[in-house]
């Protein structure tokens, strides 16, 4: 069996769409007939609530992936979307920033508990919480590639060389082959000149690793979430719904990857 791809969605500013991107793209991946897991590793558990995990199945998620040797494939949940499993934030999630500090291997707490974890997935989505402490270090050592999201306005490049530099650290100090899989301009309106703007320079700096698919701000993107359900799901005539599938299926030629549909596995 293929190892799977791990991908953090990664970007310390808070706000720019990476949960809303995990969760999408992890439904656009599932409907190509991967097999996707997706781990929220944010405390804030926007992923978690965004497909329709209540608190109350919240006892057992990541929090014990990262810390309990012990914990296995019984944290991962089903969605109701085909193909699409997640292990959910679980409330003490907020605490493990601070007690990683003290635990062997910290870096290595979720490269360990994946391996633990991983057998026939195709594809494991992690959704990093705001910033670049242990949680995303952990997330970023486990990774085969970062997606970064990047929204289309004022400031969207500000912050974005810092996480970069820390993409090339974890690359030289744990894990060699980590790349940039994708950055996603997200939230953009043709409208508005600035998004126009901020993807120009964005190409400027970054050339091919800038996606070719555009996220258009949609109203029906933010309301599927509230209603725990991908775009996909929730309307997919969507103009969101169209544009995360055109990136998931962007994704799966970037990766090299064979569409399960195409060849009716
Ligand atoms: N393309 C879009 N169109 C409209 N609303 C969007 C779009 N993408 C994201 N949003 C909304 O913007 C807000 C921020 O998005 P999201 O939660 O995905 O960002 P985030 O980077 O995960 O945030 P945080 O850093 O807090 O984890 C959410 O309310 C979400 O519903
Ligand atoms: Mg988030």
């Amino acid at each position: 069996m293929r190892a799977p791809h791990i991908l953090a969605l990664a970007n310390q500013k808070g706000g720019v769409g990476k949960t809303t991107t995990a969760i999408n793209l992890a439904a656009g991946l599932a409907a190509q007939g991967f097999s996707v897991l997706l781990i929220d590793l944010d405390p804030q558990g926007n992923a978690s609530t965004g497909l329709g995990v209540g608190y109350d199945s919240r006892r057992l998620g990541s929090y014990a992936l990262l810390t309990d040797d012990t914990a296995s494939a019984s944290l991962i949940q089903a969605t109701e979307i085909p193909g699409l499993s997640i292990i959910a934030a679980d409330t003490e999630l907020a605490g493990a920033e601070l007690e990683l500090v003290a635990q062997d291997r910290r870096e290595f707490c979720l490269r360990d508990a994946i391996a633990r974890i991983s057998g026939g997935f195709d594809v494991i989505l992690v959704d990093c919480p705001p910033s670049l402490g242990l949680l995303t270090l952990n997330a970023l050592v486990a990774a085969t590639g970062v997606v970064v999201p990047l929204q289309c306005e004022f400031f969207a490049l500000e912050g974005i060389s810092q996480l970069v530099r820390t993409v090339d650290r974890v690359r030289r100090a744990f894990n060699g082959g980590l790349h940039v899989a994708g950055i996603v301009l997200t939230m953009y309106d043709r409208r508005n000149n600035l998004s126009e703007l901020v993807a120009e320079d964005a190409r400027g700096f970054f050339g091919a690793q800038v996606m070719d698919t555009l996220i258009p701000r949609n109203i029906r993107i933010s309301e599927a979430q509230s209603h725990g359900r991908p775009a996909m799901a929730y309307d997919p005539k969507s103009s969101g719904a169209a544009a995360y599938q055109a990136m998931a299926d962007e994704l799966v030629t970037r990766l090299g990857l064979t569409s399960k549909k195409a060849i009716g596995a």
